[in-house]
């Protein structure tokens, strides 16, 4: 979809328009303001600007463009959103990513369809599939769950699926690229990835199927060595693990519900479905990351971890309390009895039980202060203070939620905790508040490399004030993003996303395409948080007053910085020489320069 497309349909619908039509605005001198719509809001802090056909919210930090806004109030994807408008204002969209993009996308999508009919009609009807068949209803699966996911089974063969997929006219390298195929080393040749496993298709919030897990069959010879899971490829449409399985299905009750269960396996969310609890997902065998969260929150407000017993474990918690901390969503943790996972309960105890403990769940927060105030610990002085610093310090760990709403989030957090130890609020604000400085001090350490982390989201790092601001100046104003080629290098952001950011920017410049917002927002269908991310930031830019001027101290910063890593990198070169040996002239000629660098 072209550039012109987006601004197209920005031109045909006004923002104040648009708005206007989900909440009263009011005139107030150049802007229009009303209550906000994406908190509870009871002064009207929410802006929209007809001049720059902007929104934003003073309490909540929510800003964006006119498709922004309904992306965010209807919760739709970007390309969604923009459709909607351009039906609003009667304009006909050419369906057109960038050139080959949307094909390739389409082609997955159907591939992907395809092959998990083929798995599951293989499955009901084929003869060689009758242990499979024989497995899942041994596992307590009925043939209407079975047909509801679009369970399937891949024969024990190298070359089922290979081969028909060749009879049907798929490349092989598209097979290869989704990961239900690879390549012998020998001959080039491909065989499949899949082999005596039960098949579970992995749909997108859709219904599309985007990927799949496959599980060894028990009776398979290879049961034993080979791993009991694993997944097809990640692709364009598939990324393991943002992914919720169950999702599709799990949505509507949980916003009739008002809040969704995550459960660990495919088998828990079949059954709890079966038993009519459809509130139900899963991750795909990773912990709950901050992606999860974000999408998750597009549904409900609540969502509630099931734990096992004993793998759940303290790290999980800790890791489900951080997110808790971080993102605008009441987390709790729901425990399970000592070796029963959601489907073993649910068979042997009904789906009553489950309920119960999902009824059950105790708030994030509580459960880890039940877990860290043993009353052994509350007896002494040392025993409190011990127990106040682990939590706090999860606290202090977790990135910091932007605006008015975070403060208001951890000031309520405080409360809690100071109520709880039975502690002086202002104690424990200050105890917080060391713990905080201290590990900014801990992380400012100047040869800090890069982490590599897959997270994408801004909010899931830590992120540096001048790579946020230049992000800030370079989405409000892209025609700079020429002049910041040539100061700032891309791996001298630290931060996963914000580099991801100028690294599209850059490439759209180079490509010789305006690197604007809209351009970005394009690229980064699969990533909407870190559209979203890039939105805030553009807005943010629009109050910076000289932006040229603010990116030339930028540059400098960089520059300041890249000299300081090299003079470190250098010195610890100057110190492994051996004291009787001469120093090459070049290392010191390369150290007195820098040292003059004004
Ligand atoms: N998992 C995985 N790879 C493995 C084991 C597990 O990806 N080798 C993921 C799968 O998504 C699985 C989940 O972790 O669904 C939970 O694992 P487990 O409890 O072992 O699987 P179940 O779904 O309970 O499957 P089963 O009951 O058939 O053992
Ligand atoms: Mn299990």
């Amino acid at each position: 979809m072209a550039d012109d497309q987006v601004s197209m349909v920005k031109q045909a619908n006004d923002i104040v328009e648009v708005i206007g039509e989900y909440l009263p605005l009011k005139k107030r001198g150049r802007t229009y303001l009303g209550l906000c719509p994406f908190h509870d809001d009871h002064h009207p802090s929410f802006s929209v600007d007809p001049t720059r056909q902007i929104f934003r919210c003073w309490a909540c930090g929510k800003a964006g463009d006119v498709i922004a806004f309904v992306q965010e109030r209807e919760r739709l994807g970007f390309r969604e959103a923009l459709e909607l408008l351009a039906r609003r204002a009667n304009i006909p969209l050419r369906r057109s990513r960038s050139p080959g993009e949307q094909n390739e996308r389409l082609r997955l999508f159907d591939l992907m369809k395809w092959a998990e009919e083929r798995y599951h009609h293989f499955l009901l009807t084929a003869p060689e599939a009758e242990a499979a068949r024989d497995y899942l209803a041994q596992r307590g699966l009925t043939l209407d769950t079975i047909r509801r996911f679009g369970l399937g089974y891949a024969p024990e063969s190298w070359s089922w699926l290979a081969s028909q997929g060749e009879r049907a006219g798929w490349p092989d390298d598209l097979l290869v690229t989704v990961g239900l195929t690879a390549r012998r080393d020998s001959d080039g040749s491909c065989y499949d990835r899949f082999r005596d496993r039960v098949m579970f298709p992995i749909r997108d919030v859709r219904g599309r199927t985007v990927g799949f897990g496959g599980r060894i069959l028990p009776s398979s010879p290879n049961a034993s060595t080979a791993p009991k899971y694993y997944n097809s490829a990640d692709t364009p449409l598939f990324t393991k693990s943002d992914h919720l399985y169950g999702l599709d299905q799990a949505r509507s009750a949980g916003e009739k519900e008002g809040y969704l269960a995550i459960v660990e396996g495919y088998t828990d969310v079949l059954m709890a479905h079966q038993m009519g609890i459809q509130h139900v997902v899963a991750t795909l065998g990773t912990a709950l990351n901050v992606r999860h969260i974000v999408q998750l929150r597009r549904y409900v407000p609540r969502v509630v971890l099931v734990f096992d017993a004993d793998a759940g474990g303290e790290r999980g918690v800790d890791r489900a309390l951080e997110l808790f901390v971080s993102q605008d969503v009441d987390l709790a943790v729901a425990t399970l009895p000592t070796d029963l996972d959601p489907c073993d309960l649910l068979l042997r105890h009904g789906p009553d039980a489950f309920r119960d403990i999902l009824r059950r769940a105790v708030d994030a927060l509580d459960y880890k202060l039940d877990r860290e105030m043993t009353p052994d610990r509350l007896a002494t002085v040392s025993g409190q203070q011990r127990a106040l610093d682990n939590v706090l310090s999860i606290l202090a760990a977790a990135p910091e939620m932007p605006g008015q709403q975070g403060t208001v989030r951890r000031d309520l957090i405080l409360t809690r905790i100071a109520q709880r130890v039975r502690m002086d609020l202002r104690s424990v604000w200050n105890r917080y508040r060391e713990l905080v400085r201290q590990r900014r001090k801990s992380s400012e350490k100047p040869q800090a490399i890069p982490a590599s982390t897959p997270e994408t989201s801004p909010r899931s790092a830590k992120a540096d004030p001048a790579e946020v601001q230049l992000l800030q100046v370079l989405l409000a104003e892209p025609a700079l993003v020429g002049r910041a080629l040539a100061g700032v290098r891309l791996d001298d952001l630290r931060h996963p996303g914000l580099r991801r950011l100028l690294e599209i920017q850059y490439g759209l410049h180079a490509e010789g395409i305006e690197p604007s917002v809209d351009q970005l927002r394009l690229r980064l269908d699969d990533n909407p948080p870190l559209a979203a991310a890039a939105l805030r930031l553009q807005v943010q830019g629009l109050d910076v007053p000289d932006r040229p001027a603010v990116l030339d101290q930028l540059m400098q910063t960089f520059k300041r910085r890249r000299e300081k890593l090299l003079a470190g990198r250098l010195q610890g070169q100057l110190q492994s020489i051996p004291s009787d040996a001469p120093v090459p002239v070049e290392l010191l000629r390369k150290l007195q320069e820098i040292a003059e660098e004004p």
